[in-house]
């Protein structure tokens, strides 16, 4: 009678390599698994959450002069300090953008996750931002914590605020238009493109500066915009196979992350860089964004 696939080894040895029993199968299965689970926690708990990774992007602008063809926007989104991130996380992320020697740094909103973050070390930190332009717009935890506390950190550091206003940033004869709108969550005032690019001229290339990135879909009509820069959603911060983005507050879900073309205009949303809820990320490293700009 043959032995059953199952018998020990010993009665019924398979060929080596070549035969493969159930119970060993079931060992190695459950091994395999263990491990990987164990790697997924030690990754998601340990390695990717301060994992700061830096990506690149090229984006073709149109009407963008040639001066400032080549010039590059260092993108800090959703820092978070005061719950799962502190300030070293801060300082680093600062360092990190200082040596990609940015032309332009974007700050995209939630800077800080609980009020005892705003104090003079969160001036300090922004102000060793070396980068010539800074700007930025505020997000829903920055309005949930401390908004006029936020807005004196960013000021104080040397960082202008875009709350649905525009700057001309002008290089040789060349003018780039950076504006910013308020976030999708604020009513004080509301998010406003129109009022935000008021006066632009029509051949000045616009770039849009959004803590949400829902508010692509309800960019007034007509209002022009040529590229807009968002964070919020953190990639979704988990992101399991199969599934998706775990933690996804928005409305949209096509703005989970990464480039996605909007009624009006092209959308880039950063994963950020800070964490909310839980103190993990996985599938979804927290980026620095570096966009270079190109002549169309
Ligand atoms: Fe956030």
């Amino acid at each position: 009678m043959p032995p059953l696939q199952d018998e020990p080894e010993k009665e019924s040895p398979p060929p080596k390599g070549k035969k493969l029993t159930r119970r060993k199968f079931i060992k190695y299965s459950a091994l395999a698994g263990g491990a990987a689970v164990t790697a997924g926690a030690v990754d998601a708990l340990a390695i990717e959450p301060h994992g700061f990774v830096v990506t690149r992007h090229d984006f073709s602008l149109p009407n963008l002069g040639a001066a400032w063809d080549g010039a590059t926007i260092a993108q800090i989104t959703d820092v978070h300090v005061g719950r799962w991130s502190d300030f070293d996380d801060a300082r680093r992320i600062v360092e990190m953008t200082n040596d990609l020697k940015p032309d332009i740094v974007a700050l995209t909103g939630d800077y800080v996750s609980r009020a005892d973050a705003i104090t003079s070390a969160l001036v300090e930190v922004f102000r060793d931002l070396h980068a010539k332009e800074k700007f930025a717009v505020l997000g829903n935890h920055d309005y949930w914590t401390n908004a006029p506390g936020v807005v004196a950190s960013l000021e104080s550091a040397g960082i202008g605020l875009l709350t649905n206003r525009h700057v001309l940033l002008r290089r040789g004869g060349d003018v780039l238009c950076l504006a910013g709108v308020n976030d999708v969550w604020s009513r004080d005032p509301r998010p406003d493109a129109k009022a935000a690019l008021k006066g632009v001229p029509d051949d000045v290339p616009r770039i849009v500066l959004c803590h949400n990135p829902d508010y692509a879909e309800v960019t007034p009509p007509g209002v022009r915009i040529d590229l807009m820069l968002c964070g919020h959603t953190h990639g979704g911060q988990v992101r399991l196979p199969l599934i998706g983005p775990l933690i996804l507050p928005i409305q949209y879900r096509k703005y989970a992350e990464g480039w996605v073309q909007g009624p009006q205009c092209p959308v880039f949303i950063s994963r950020g860089l800070g964490m909310v809820q839980i103190p993990i990320r996985f599938n979804c490293r927290p980026e620095l964004p570096l966009i270079t700009l190109r002549k169309a």
